[in-house]
């Protein structure tokens, strides 16, 4: 991991800092990288992104709920966007947490909760996707994940990977038996050396492995990046192995290299932007600063901005 990611994820943990950052976030920049804070303004966005041509997945932001209260309305949350997909007519499926749901308050109760949406996604013909967190949290995902995808389907929800992890081979191979719909990502979380790699090339290298071994496999893989190099990649990958474009789809994250996002549509691929809203944005905010300098530099300029 980078001295510069490490240090944001340990200074963005800080209780001092994460009160003055939400105090005053939306003004340093958080609107760039959210979508809004309600789910009406966050419907509008979505319709303007596919105005463009792409497709969306929305998160309800929020994580590591304390209480069965506050867990119980996050699935709420979650279960109403699929109201609002179908009322507005938007072409989006849904993200979520499972810390967001009661993980770490009871696995039963999480277990019920991630069911109840995802009854949901099947009813009204939708796909939820669970976002993958933590290594300490990885086991518990993996086993609802599994009892849930046996019980709703694969059409109807999916997963997460992170290709930092040493153990993400093994895990793209064991999904991959049950053909599940997978999200490969390289990994956004502060891991130490025994499970996850120490230079980022080894975590490229392997993002490129796992994508193409999930495709190989002929399962459907949603190519999450916006690493031009691995992009450029796998696209002659892609074409070389006559992988066909309905087997795929490029996903990026909201405010993030939109110029690329659209000229990938206007090449014929398919691409889902992963678009966030709600009041509770800061681990989310924090994460994407740390992934880039620049997007440290952005947030200082428009703090300062009449
Ligand atoms: P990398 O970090 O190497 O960046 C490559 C280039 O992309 C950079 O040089 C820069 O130009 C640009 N870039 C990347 N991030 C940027 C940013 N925030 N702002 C501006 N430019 C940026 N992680 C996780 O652990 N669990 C999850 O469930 C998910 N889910 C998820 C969904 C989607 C749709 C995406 C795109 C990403 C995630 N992630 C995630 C985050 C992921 O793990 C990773 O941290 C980020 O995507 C950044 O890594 P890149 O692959 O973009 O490459």
């Amino acid at each position: 991991m980078s001295l510069f990611r490490s240090t944001v994820l340990t200074v963005a943990n800080n209780r001092v800092v994460s009160s003055f950052v939400q105090k005053y976030g939306m003004r340093m920049g958080a609107t760039r990288f959210v979508a809004g804070e309600t789910l009406a303004q966050c419907v509008e966005a979505v319709k303007e992104i596919n105005q463009d041509g792409l497709v969306v997945t929305l998160d309800h932001l929020g994580e590591s709920v304390a209480s069965r209260e506050e867990a119980l309305e996050a699935t709420q949350a979650a279960i109403y966007i699929f109201d609002a997909i179908e009322e507005s007519g938007v072409d989006s499926n849904v993200s979520v947490k499972l810390t967001q749901l009661g993980l770490d308050i009871d696995h039963q109760f999480c277990l019920e909760n991630m069911d109840r949406i995802a009854a949901k996604a099947k009813e009204t013909n939708n796909f939820v996707r669970i976002d993958m967190e933590d290594t300490p949290r990885l086991p518990i995902t993996l086993d609802i994940f599994n009892q849930l995808v046996d019980k709703y389907g694969k059409d109807h929800i999916g997963l997460v990977i992170q290709t930092y992890l040493y153990r993400s081979e093994q895990d793209v191979l064991d999904l991959g038996k049950k053909n599940v719909n997978l999200r490969i990502v390289k990994g956004a979380y502060k891991e130490p050396s025994n499970v996850a790699f120490p230079n980022k090339k080894d975590t490229d290298d392997n993002y490129i492995k796992l994508v193409q071994t999930h495709l190989r496999n002929g399962c459907y893989t949603a190519i999450a990046t916006h690493d031009e190099k691995i992009i450029d990649e796998l696209k002659i990958w892609l074409k070389a192995n006559q992988i066909p474009n309905d087997l795929f789809e490029f996903q990026m994250l909201y405010g993030v290299r939109n110029g690329l996002q659209r000229q990938l549509v206007s090449e014929g691929y398919k691409v889902r932007v992963y678009t966030p809203y709600g009041k509770d944005w800061y681990a989310y905010y924090s994460r994407r600063i740390a992934e880039s300098p620049a997007n440290a530099l952005f947030i200082l300029k428009n703090f300062f901005k009449k």
